[in-house]
């Protein structure tokens, strides 16, 4: 890179890349880099100033001569518009899921290594403080040994939620796979930060996976799922992954220890520790990078990525599950209950806070631990 200041392009400007926008804007205002281009099919809603206006990102990556593209659009465009910006000499921030396949992970790992450029893959929470902070705390033996990890979210999401976009709900767009289910899009983040605290982000740390996948909404995809996987030192991985809950709570990951247990608040930085003979657990709160701000540190003086596109090679593993197992099974309706929230009606499955705070206690899926919408009649 010369001297000059990395000019950042953002594509997909609205949805979540509103807030690539406003990062990107907030290292201008600092110095470190310039917003010089944006794309979307839709124009932005507000004059951006001296900022080149693309409709479509993969001309704004031809022409804008940037170094550091942000890609915020579908996930079935990742592939094709990381490998244009990559061979175009730019560094990438591309929006999680990284890709819609392990064949397309391959590709895009294939295609940095051979351009020599980066991809930092948009898992915010991996910038927190809070995974090292977790990290040394077991090393230190704070909760004793460490037996097993829990990823746990219960959120709602509303019916128009599932028709906003082609893409949501679906397994397979087009011919092209998109797998928006809650596993994989909505809560990825709640796997991929347990991946990270249990120090197992290669493509082959993640072994044995049991899946249970449901759906109470009409959609093609899961959104009330569990899944147990096993990872190195025998230890284990329990995700409680669902969007039919009565409410939203804070999504966390959960280390189980002999001698307590550590709670991560991925969301809010937040890490709690409980051990015997506390009542009340012991709560910190840490920094955050921003992605983006580590990637132009990492182009202008080759500053460590904090979520490289390498460390989500087990994330895709369970990602290539979801997308190649059975269709998720139709929870019975009587099952299901409508509720009314702010937003619009949610569809709400029986108990399912409590079947999910199970099976990331247990260490069970849904099926296995015999919630009855999950084993049928
Ligand atoms: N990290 C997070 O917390 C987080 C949160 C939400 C979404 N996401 C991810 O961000 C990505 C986008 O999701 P979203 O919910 O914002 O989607 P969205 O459909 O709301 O927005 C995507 C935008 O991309 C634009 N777009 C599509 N194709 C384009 C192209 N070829 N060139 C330029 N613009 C194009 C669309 O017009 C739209 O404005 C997905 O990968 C999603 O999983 C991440």
């Amino acid at each position: 890179m010369s001297g000059a200041l990395p000019r950042i392009g953002v594509a997909g400007i609205h949805g979540h890349g509103a807030t690539h926008v406003a990062a990107a804007r907030g290292l201008e205002a600092s110095g470190r880099a310039r917003l010089a281009a944006v794309a979307d099919h839709r124009p932005p809603e507000a004059d951006l100033g001296d900022v080149a206006v693309f409709t479509d990102a993969t001309d704004m990556i031809a022409r804008a001569d940037l170094d550091v593209v942000v890609l915020s659009t579908p996930m079935h465009t990742h592939l094709p518009l990381a490998r244009a910006a990559l061979e175009a000499g730019a560094h990438v921030l591309l929006e999680k899921p990284p890709t819609p396949t392990r064949a397309d992970f391959h590709a895009l790992v294939g295609a940095s290594e051979r351009t020599g450029r980066a991809v930092q893959v948009g898992f915010q929470s991996l910038g927190s403080q809070a995974v090292p902070f977790v990290r040394g705390l077991l090393a230190d033996g704070a909760i004793g040994e460490f037996t097993g990890f829990g990823a746990l979210g219960t959120w709602l999401r509303t019916e128009s939620y599932w028709t906003r976009a082609p893409w949501a709900g679906r397994r397979v767009l087009d011919g092209s796979s998109v797998v928006d289910g809650a596993v994989t899009n909505p809560l990825a983040h709640a796997t991929a930060t347990a991946l990270a605290v249990a120090g197992a982000t290669a493509e082959d740390a993640v072994s044995g996976l049991r899946l249970d996948l449901h759906r109470a909404n009409a959609i093609e995809a899961d959104d009330t799922s569990s899944f147990v996987a096993g990872l190195p030192g025998g230890r284990t991985l329990a995700g409680a992954l669902v969007l039919t809950a009565p409410r939203r709570s804070e999504p966390c990951v959960i280390v189980h220890g002999s001698a307590g247990r550590i709670v991560l608040w991925y969301t809010l930085d937040l890490v709690q520790v409980s051990t015997p003979g506390s009542n009340l657990a012991w709560t910190t709160s840490h920094a955050r990078t921003n992605l983006l701000a580590n990637l132009v540190e990492h182009a202008v003086a080759g500053e460590a990525l904090l979520a490289p596109l390498a460390a989500t090679g087990a994330f895709m593993r369970v990602l290539e599950a979801v997308r190649t197992a059975d269709e998720p099974r139709r929870i019975d309706p009587s099952y299901v209950t409508r509720a009314a929230s702010p937003d619009g009606d949610h569809l709400v499955v029986a108990d399912v806070e409590a079947w999910s705070e199970r099976v990331v206690t247990e260490g069970r899926t849904f099926a296995e631990l015999g919630a009855p919408w999950a084993v049928g009649p």
